[in-house]
């Protein structure tokens, strides 16, 4: 979703306004602007429709130089993708520019009342309303830019990450947030902006984060000074991370998906690196350990997530009822956000969200901590709103994930519950000791396994070349592997457009069995398990009705073979870990089909990496 960088300091502010929205490209956008102030105090705003290289085309021959700038990538929420309606949007004198992530709900009755007072407008957009506010409000307070920035959002509602330069103000950016991502960079003398850390990591490690309702007052060469919108100073949340190039960088592969797709057994390995003990194969989560009362009180576990996120907690939900004995619910975070859900006490809520800003989910967090509810959480992004909002959590360390198409977060996030469920178990007594350290065994046993696993590349691909030109598909699988078919169904339709869905296995007979044709392939996950007899049954009802099945089946399972048209072959792990093994293959499926039908694998349509609006 929209992408913020800003730069002020010493350098050539522009390159490095680029080089950061390259990185944030994979979040999802339609069009890109900048806005630099050169030496002689000229504001130069361009920006335009498509891609970042298309803006760099559109800056070839003009002034952009400047040590002070801010940049956008945007994705369109009001008004339609155009030259018109990207970012940076600027004031009626022209003298304030401003980059906008998020949404201003009241947007219509700000824009009314600046328009009695002889406002006009360029764009449809609730950007161009709020520097016209902050514009509007500097000259009638004949106050400072921050100042007008603070009384402007005070009336804004809403969502924001916010960026802020002036005409004859060439050495400060004012920054804000509300709700959406925006983190500040800090160097010697100079200081960058972004949305997220890892597209301005060249520069600095160190990373001031705002909270909602803070701004920041950034000046080159001055410290950095944090308010809140009620105008008191506000401590500096300052964190050191380390992250390197060479994670953001494709290495080699064609595209980010299938590096991180075969990034996952190193990915598996960083997320249990210090957490399972090899020797005796007991897990040791610290945010399990500190808040052990906490879980052995619940009555009740709440996932709370979007997407691949709440694929992954369907599976946590498997995981803690089978294991911990404690009932779990899984929720969509849009719904349960609006639902007025009953929540209690002694509720553990569990926020499941790969970049940590997801707005729906951060929502839900914040609804299920007021209700007074114990909120986990299971994010990637180190500091992100969702890691910092939740009373404590575990990390899935699996590095950036730039494709949008979420790959090695989910079996991050599977590994992570399962960790998280033998942490409770152990306090529990729910299970063995025995059936306990055989799950930690194999998951620390599971990097091994992925390996084997992505041997079937080749194979997959070729496979794929079958498919590619179906129009619809259906996922089965049951148990555990439920949610990997919706899991699976999502990532085809997601970067290849072909309409998949994905259902348990049984409920076949009660209405999707009707599809069932040669023209609609049928994926089918029947791996070993307490319902791998019965699954196979349902492929031969397939069969029977002509459909063509590709069946993910054990390596060497004869048996199954006979049910299926194709078998994709797998070494199989203890069946609660399954999920992290098929999903596998079903990514590379889905990498493959997209491929051949010439998709945008990495940055499909209509869709963001971050999903910072509702
Ligand atoms: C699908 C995908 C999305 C995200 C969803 C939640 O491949 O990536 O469905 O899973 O938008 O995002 P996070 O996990 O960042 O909260």
């Amino acid at each position: 979703m929209c992408g913020i960088v800003g730069y002020v300091g010493y350098r050539e502010a522009c390159p490095i306004l680029l080089k950061g929205l390259k990185r944030l490209e994979y979040r999802g956008y339609d069009s890109a602007g900048v806005a630099v102030i050169n030496k002689d105090g000229n504001l130069n705003v361009y920006k335009c429709k498509g891609k970042v290289s298309s803006l760099e085309e559109f800056l070839d021959g003009k002034d952009y130089s400047g040590n002070i700038g801010i940049a956008h990538t945007r994705w369109a929420t009001h008004g339609e993708p155009s030259d018109r309606n990207a970012h940076p949007h600027y004031s009626q004198s022209g003298q304030i520019a401003l980059i906008h992530n998020g949404i201003i709900e009241n947007f219509r009755v700000l824009k009314d009342a600046l328009i009695q007072n002889g406002y006009q407008f360029k764009s449809s957009t609730d950007s161009e309303v709020l520097v016209n506010l902050i514009e509007y409000i500097r000259k009638e307070n004949d106050c400072c830019l921050s100042e007008a920035v603070r009384l402007a959002l005070k009336q804004a509602v809403g969502a924001y990450a916010i960026a802020v330069i002036e005409k004859g103000n060439p050495d400060q950016i004012i920054a804000a947030r509300q709700s959406s991502p925006m983190v500040i960079g800090i160097g010697e003398g100079e200081y960058f902006l972004s949305s997220d850390a890892a597209s301005i990591i060249d520069y600095t490690n160190d990373f001031a984060y705002l909270n909602d309702g803070e701004i920041a007052i950034i000046n080159k060469n001055k410290p950095l000074e944090i308010k809140t919108l009620e105008n008191e100073t506000s401590n500096l949340d300052i964190r050191h991370l380390e992250l390197s190039i060479s994670q953001l960088e494709k290495g080699g592969y064609p595209h980010f998906m299938l590096k991180e797709i075969h990034e996952q057994p190193n990915t598996i390995i960083d997320c249990i690196r210090g957490r399972i003990n090899p020797d005796t194969a007991e897990v040791k989560l610290s945010g399990v350990e500190l808040n052990k009362d906490k879980f052995l009180q619940a009555g009740r576990i709440i996932f709370v997530a979007c997407g691949t996120s709440w694929h992954a907690s369907l599976i946590g939900e498997h995981l803690i009822e089978n294991l911990c004995r404690i009932p779990v619910e899984v929720e969509y975070a849009s719904e349960f956000r609006y639902r007025n859900p009953i929540i209690r006490s002694n509720d553990v809520v569990i926020a499941v969200s790969q970049s940590g800003e997801t707005a729906d989910t951060l929502a839900a967090v914040e609804l299920a901590r007021k209700a007074g509810a114990f909120v986990y959480g299971i994010c990637n992004a180190v500091g992100s709103s969702i890691a910092r909002a939740t009373d404590s959590g575990t990390y899935i360390h699996v590095g950036p994930e730039i494709g949008v198409a979420s790959t090695k977060a989910f079996t991050g996030q599977v590994t992570v519950m399962a960790m998280i469920a033998l942490a409770i178990a152990k306090e529990k007594g729910t299970i063995s000791t025995e059936r306990r350290q055989a799950i930690a065994k194999s998951l620390l046993e599971l990097p091994q396994t992925i390996k084997k696993v992505l041997e079937t590349d080749k194979m997959v691909a070729d496979l794929s070349k079958i498919f590619t030109y179906a129009h619809n598909f259906i996922y089965l699988g049951r148990g555990y592997n439920y949610p990997t078919a919706l899991e699976g169904a999502l990532k085809l339709k997601e970067i290849s457009y072909i309409h998949a869905e994905g259902y348990p296995a049984a409920e076949m007979k009660h209405g999707p069995i009707a599809l069932i044709d040669a023209e609609m392939p049928t994926v089918v996950i029947a791996v070993p398990d307490h319902t791998y007899e019965k699954t196979v049954s349902n492929m031969e009802e397939i069969k029977a009705r002509g459909g063509k099945i590709i069946a993910v089946i054990a390596q060497g399972d004869s048996h199954a073979r006979k049910s299926a048209d194709y078998t994709i072959e797998i070494p199989t792990t203890d069946e609660c870990l399954m999920p992290v093994i098929v999903s596998i293959p079903l990514q590379l499926m889905a990498y493959y089909i997209a491929v051949y039908k010439g998709r945008n694998v990495d940055q499909p349509r209509n869709l963001a990496k971050s999903v910072t609006v509702e």
